[in-house]
């Protein structure tokens, strides 16, 4: 079915396609009937899938990536769909609309996109208010939550501990987890927060947070695929020392290796080309954790091969965005399938 509207989807601008897909699933999320159905085809409910990890039961690995559901407008949908997870997000205290159009770009010939949505996003409150309400029609998420947080592009950088904590103040009753998003390459500087003291800082700011609310739930770091060993050594140290529930690695990257498209546009790039550096990545950082800290594996997977790969290396769970654009709403079970399969 996906493989006979993709054409007519593929040849619209990428955004606009996304915003009607998001409005469709929403439509569909607050239908209960629709909901059901939906679940009762998509879902593959199976003990041998499910997972234990930082404190939370996952009813599969297959997560869905931060940035597709930026502002929790289908929640509920998800985990029909199949998803052992989702993560919102990223919000940022204010809310703000983003870059300029056209900053999505989907690039075919490598299974990739390129965006440079500069975290467009309705901001904490708003979507603090909808999960509040989400929580009133639907009950509680009946996957884990996690929500990504992000910098409010107004707010200088030396301030950003202090907006990183008020998200966080407001979102903390919603989120299972949440996310310490420190690695988009759409926001001027943001990336520069991965430095040993504007990270030391933040990451004591969240975490203090966390502890002063009993420290119930777990915060996570996601870091980028473009970093040096050497800065991911000093990363995971800095983690370490804060209590970090998990890493997530990775976002998306600003290289262009190896593409075949001829497409030349500013922004982050994701899929089939961010797979090695990804995989590359966790190796390192399995190998440097030593089992102190869970890591959840993203970028450029695609297949229940590829998540097993992920999971043999070391990962605790897996997240997927591109994938889920190139292969459609049926990719969550196929791959829990596939992986049912590889157990
Ligand atoms: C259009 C788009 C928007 C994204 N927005 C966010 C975001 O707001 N916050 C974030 O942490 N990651 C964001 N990401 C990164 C994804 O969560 C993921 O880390 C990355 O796409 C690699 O996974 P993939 O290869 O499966 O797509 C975004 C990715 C895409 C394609």
């Amino acid at each position: 079915m996906y493989s006979l509207i993709k054409p007519l989807l593929f040849s619209l601008d990428a955004e606009v396609v996304h915003d009607g897909v998001m409005s469709l699933l929403e439509f569909v999320a607050r239908n209960k009937t629709l909901l059901e159905l939906t679940k009762q085809f998509c879902t593959v409910a199976n003990a041998k899938l499910e997972v234990e990890c930082m404190g939370l039961r996952f009813p599969n690995v297959i997560g869905l990536a931060a940035g597709l559901d930026k502002n929790a407008k289908a929640l509920p949908i998800w985990a029909a769909l199949g998803f052992g997870f989702l993560e919102i997000g990223s919000v940022t205290a204010k809310a703000q609309s983003g870059n300029d159009k056209p900053r999505l770009f989907r690039l075919p010939e490598d299974n990739a996109l390129i965006n440079r949505m500069g975290f467009n996003n309705h901001g904490a409150s708003v979507v603090a208010a909808r999960l509040e309400l989400w929580q009133h029609t639907h009950g509680t998420p009946k996957i884990p939550l996690g929500i990504n947080l992000g910098k409010s592009k107004v707010t200088p950088l030396e301030e950003a501990a202090q907006d990183y904590l008020e998200s966080l103040t407001k979102l903390w009753a919603y989120g299972d987890y949440f996310v310490v998003n420190v690695s988009s390459p759409n926001t001027p500087g943001l990336r520069s927060l991965q430095d040993r003291a504007p990270l030391e800082e933040l990451l004591k700011t969240t975490t203090g947070f966390a502890k002063s609310q009993g420290q119930t739930k777990p915060i996570c770091l996601k870091i980028a695929p473009d970093l040096t060993w050497q800065q991911i050594d000093e990363i995971l140290e800095i983690a370490l020392q804060n209590g970090l529930g998990g890493i997530i690695a990775t976002n998306t990257t600003i290289a262009r290796d190896g593409l075949k498209s001829s497409i030349n546009q500013t922004g982050g790039l994701s899929g089939e080309p961010l797979k090695a550096r990804s995989l590359e990545i966790l190796r390192y950082v399995v190998d440097k954790l030593e089992g102190k800290m869970p890591v959840i594996s993203v970028g450029g997977i695609a297949t229940a091969t590829d998540a097993k790969e992920r999971l043999d290396v070391g990962a605790a769970l897996v997240q997927l965005y591109s994938s889920f654009i190139f292969q459609g709403p049926l990719l969550p079970k196929h791959m829990a399938q596939g992986l049912l399969e590889q157990i």
